[in-house]
């Protein structure tokens, strides 16, 4: 790839701060308009940094895609159109929304709220656990990472005694340094789990997502195929676990700083605890390299002319402190009330699991601080090792001592 010019910077954009976005990103905003960075194969899509801009992107209909085998996509690397290509949600009208539509009965509001205190209970377990194996710990590895993987377990009906092989796998997927092999065998323990689990609920069915995918879409609709619905199980897990265990960590962090919020929300956390979910997405915007679409007809973006097959990626770090939509956006307050953030995106792509992982931080949160009212960093937050790069924001690692 040739040097990137100084008009288009090399992206991933890289933070300065590591508690504020990429400061070039946030002078692209202060700019007003759509500006170009160069990623790995030497293309310069458009970085979109505006709120309003973002929301009229992701909002706009048939004007962009997100078809990742379509060839203006801004491609993360050269394997995503095959690795990716067939996904529902990397595609756009009729071969996303009636998948879309299949799985949101097992994601809305009510659901979440039914499975609540479900996942309380589940997250005092994690917690006896963590106590039980003592001081210090990595919270990333034993908290953060274990809420999703045993909640969403729950969600598709996978026994808890095989939380473990589940959590052992997920987190593989995700790892950026393991080779490829191991996360193909992953994948496919993964897939040999799922699979088997839904051969299972044929005979004994229950209220779980792998139930209702095997009878109702495979079986009694035919409107999937056995294969699609064991790929759509493993997509759910995959695309809910990082993203999930990255928010709940930051969090943490985040409160461990300003000891001052974390007072508020545990003066009352079924009062605080939504409002600080919200400010929380906000705050770190941990999905920092998506969305990504391509024009599909020419826009005009902020008063530049965007054409067909360009492609553009929005930066919602960047978004989420916009000081025309957040007033002192850089301030960290969990009783802010405007909710206007887009840490879970916007329009039809919008986040399928955002309730389930709402009630998961929202539980996570003030029973690990109730539960362990002395914690504390045990190493100086200079040592801890954010990735910057990747296509969510989080921590490696979070020792902690109580
Ligand atoms: C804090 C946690 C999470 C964050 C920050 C997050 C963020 C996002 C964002 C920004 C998008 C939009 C992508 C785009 O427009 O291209 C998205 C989509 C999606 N998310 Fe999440 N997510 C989280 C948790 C989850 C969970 C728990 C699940 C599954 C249970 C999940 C499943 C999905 C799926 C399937 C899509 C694609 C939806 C579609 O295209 O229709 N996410 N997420």
């Amino acid at each position: 790839m040739e040097s990137p010019s100084p008009e288009a910077p090399a992206f991933p954009l890289q933070r300065g701060c590591p508690f504020a976005p990429p400061e070039t990103a946030s002078a692209f905003r202060e700019s007003g308009t759509p500006r170009r960075v160069t990623i790995w194969d030497g293309s310069e899509p458009w970085l979109i940094t505006r709120h309003d801009q973002i929301q009229q992107v992701l909002g706009a209909r048939g004007a962009f895609g997100a078809d990742v085998t379509d060839p203006g996509f801004p491609n993360t690397s050269s394997a995503q159109p095959t690795v990716e290509g067939e996904i529902f949600f990397r595609k756009d009208g009729d071969e996303h929304l009636p998948i879309r539509r299949i799985l949101n009965a097992d994601f809305t509001v009510k659901r979440a709220e039914a499975l609540r205190p479900r996942i309380a209970e589940l997250t005092e377990q994690l917690l006896d656990e963590l106590e039980a194996k003592g001081e210090p710990v990595d919270l990333i590895e034993d908290f953060a990472l274990a809420v999703p993987t045993v909640v969403i377990c729950e969600v598709l009906g996978v026994p808890y005694g095989e939380r473990h092989a589940v959590h052992e796998s997920s987190k593989k997927l995700v790892q950026l340094s393991l080779p490829m092999e191991e996360k193909l065998a992953a994948h496919q323990s993964l897939h040999e789990n799922l699979a088997r689990n839904m051969e299972h609920k044929r005979t004994s069915p229950d209220s779980g997502l792998l139930s209702r995918l095997v009878n109702t879409h495979v079986d009694e609709r035919g409107d999937l195929t056995f294969e699609q619905a064991v790929r759509l199980g493993t997509l759910v897990i995959g695309a809910g676990h990082e993203t999930t265990a990255n928010m709940i960590g930051l969090g943490i962090l985040a409160f461990l700083r300003e000891p001052g919020q974390r007072a508020v929300l545990m003066s009352d956390p079924a009062k605080y605890a939504s409002g600080a979910t919200e400010e929380m997405m906000r705050y770190w915007s941990m999905v920092q390299t998506e969305p990504r679409r391509v024009c599909l007809e020419d826009t005009e973006v902020g008063g530049v002319l965007i054409r067909a097959g360009e492609g553009i990626i929005c930066n919602l770090p960047a978004a989420n402190r916009d000081p025309e939509v957040f007033a002192e956006p850089e301030k960290l307050d969990i009783t802010r009330t405007d909710r206007r953030h887009m840490g879970f995106g916007f329009g039809v792509h919008q986040c399928l699991g955002q309730n389930l992982s709402r009630v998961e931080m929202q539980e996570a949160w003030p029973r690990l601080f109730r539960r362990l009212p002395g914690l504390r960093l045990a190493v100086d937050v200079s040592e801890l090792h954010f990735h910057d790069d990747a296509l969510t924001y989080g921590l490696e690692r979070l020792p902690v001592t109580w």
